[in-house]
């Protein structure tokens, strides 16, 4: 990054949130990275999945799903591996856990909140079936992808809130480092296809959105609701970053 961006990155974090963020995430303990490595080999969030595996079986199946989604069974993982996308009978761009939803309302005329443990459970396993397919969300299948695309790369890029901070001020900075912090970037990290994942700082199963929420608040901007046109927008983006570079859907995540 050039150094007109990393002093007004660094100006816009107040001392407060600067340690806020030291001790929270921007480093790694020796103790911490032990721990890494361990939960690595046992990830906690294998619990969740399975307790979303169940979820899933009383909500149907993969026949179930496929049908929902109008796809033939064989290629269910395929496309899964796609999401977010444009479904036609709902008449949007939306993640996965919004398709489950509808599955719910059809099925017993109540859905999970999006933040809930149920559905970030449910998620987390639905997703896992797509475990080690590429990613191949199509950001050219249709406007309406495009039109979510063209509105993710804006706000990944448009200076929000009262720091004047974008998410591409700190996030599309590979090996910069930010206080003793190497920045993640998210194409090259695969951001896009490991999330659920279980962040150890918080010992629990978070969403992409919900992560990416978190670093709104800390950058000053008020956080996008969850599932709305301009989150989803922004799994477009993020999402599309690590197709761009080959990687694969790994769920459920291990991070900080
Ligand atoms: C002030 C710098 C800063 C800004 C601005 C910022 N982030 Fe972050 N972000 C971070 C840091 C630091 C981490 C965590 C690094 C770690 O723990 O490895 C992170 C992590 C993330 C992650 C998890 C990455 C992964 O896969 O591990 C997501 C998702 C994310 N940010 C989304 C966003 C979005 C969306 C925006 C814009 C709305 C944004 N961030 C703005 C600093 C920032």
């Amino acid at each position: 990054m050039n150094s007109l961006l990393l002093k007004k990155v660094l100006l816009g974090l107040s001392l407060s949130t600067v340690l806020l963020l030291a001790g929270e995430q921007f480093s790694m303990s020796e103790a911490d990275k032990a721990m890494y490595e361990e939960l690595k080999e046992n990830n906690p969030a294998d619990m969740n999945v399975e307790e979303g595996m169940e979820l899933f079986e009383e909500l149907g199946d993969e026949a179930a799903l496929a049908k929902f989604l109008e796809v033939d069974e064989k290629k269910l993982a395929e496309y899964i591996a796609g999401f977010p996308r444009y479904i036609t009978k709902m008449g949007n761009v939306v993640g996965l856990d919004q398709v489950l939803q509808v599955m719910q309302m059809e099925e017993g005329g109540k859905k999970d909140a999006l933040s809930s443990e149920s559905m970030i459970n449910l998620l987390a396993y639905v997703r896992s079936l797509a475990n080690d397919l590429p990613i191949n969300i199509d950001i050219k299948e249709n406007k309406e992808m495009e039109a979510s695309h063209a509105l993710g790369e804006k706000l990944y890029l448009e200076e929000r809130g009262y720091r004047g901070l974008s998410c591409n001020s700190c996030h599309s900075l590979p090996g910069t480092i930010l206080r003793t912090q190497i920045l993640p970037e998210m194409g090259a990290q695969n951001t896009g296809g490991t999330w659920p994942a279980y962040r150890m700082t918080l010992s629990e199963v978070v969403t992409l959105q919900e992560r990416s929420r978190t670093c709104m608040r800390d950058a000053g901007q008020a956080p996008l609701p969850l599932g709305s046109k301009e989150m989803i927008a922004l799994e477009v983006y993020i999402t599309n970053l690590a197709k761009n570079n080959k990687h694969q859907i790994e769920i459920p995540g291990l991070k900080r």
